[in-house]
């Protein structure tokens, strides 16, 4: 007998790496990572939740078919207003970093994402503006287990362009034609830590795509998808990593081609 029960978590094992993943749309990208959970890429590592702005995400889908099902959550910004006269923008992502920190994730991934986080959501998540359910119950055997991180929990998010080219929204379609245009010679993708300023957080991993001239912006962005599959996983270990590093015996997690192309 090791001596753990349900509510003791054994010491000797590494605790589980938890993941928030923040999506609007298709999921290519949580697929990316559902895929990587438990694999050498991602090890020891679950997706606790998928939260969506957008009720017909279909990466709510590709959350509830996973193998085991993710937990999901919806709240979108138009419906909450309406719902609840007098509160607002603001309130709206309190309420959606409320949603987050209750899920205790060591990180949190923004994977086509398409709402602009505020300051607030970030200082909730930088551990600075406390949420009143944020307070520990004491003999809550989840809160033993997966305490709530009493340290700032990394937000991060892939864009694809590269650091300071197409901040916003359309970076494909705007890239792929600055490109045809002929008015820049080099477009790519990344993943950058977040901060209130649109896309422009400290990059952690910027990749380069390739582009031909003439060629269907399908088939350029099919390539850039491609490389965002690979780029949002090594971003991901590598700050889970930062702030849950496994024991030396599983791995340090650093690989040799995870660190920042230079473009
Ligand atoms: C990706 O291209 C991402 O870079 C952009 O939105 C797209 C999301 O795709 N911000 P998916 O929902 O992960 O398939």
């Amino acid at each position: 007998m090791s001596g753990s029960s349900p509510t003791t978590p054994d010491p000797a094992l590494p605790r589980r790496r938890r993941l928030a993943v923040l999506i609007s749309g298709s999921g290519t990208n949580l697929q990316a990572l559902i895929d990587a959970q438990n694999t050498p890429a991602l090890p020891n590592t679950s997706i606790v939740l998928v939260l969506s702005n957008r009720k017909a995400a279909h990466g709510l889908v590709r959350a509830t078919s996973a193998s085991p099902p993710i937990p999901t959550a919806y709240l979108a910004l138009q419906p909450y207003l309406r719902h609840n006269p007098g509160k607002t923008r603001e309130d709206y992502d309190l309420e959606l970093a409320r949603i987050v920190v209750r899920a205790k994730p060591d990180v949190v991934v923004l994977a086509g994402w398409m709402h602009i986080v505020s300051e607030s959501f970030l200082e909730v998540l930088r551990g600075h503006h406390k949420i009143e359910d944020e307070i520990r119950t004491p003999g809550d055997s989840d809160n033993d287990e997966n305490p709530i991180s009493t340290g700032p929990i990394p937000v991060i998010n892939i864009h694809p362009a590269l650091p300071g080219q197409f901040d916003g929204a359309n970076a494909i379609q705007r890239g792929y034609e600055a490109f045809q245009r002929g008015e820049v010679d080099r477009l790519g993708v990344m993943v950058h830590r977040v901060v209130a300023e649109v896309d422009r957080g400290e990059p952690l991993i910027v990749r380069e795509v390739p582009i031909e001239k003439g060629e269907s912006i399908e088939v350029y962005e099919e390539r850039l998808h491609s490389v965002e599959w690979e780029i949002i996983v090594q971003a991901t270990k590598r700050v889970l990593d930062e702030v849950k590093p496994m024991p030396p015996s599983e791995g340090n997690g650093i690989d040799s081609d995870d660190r920042v192309e230079k473009p």
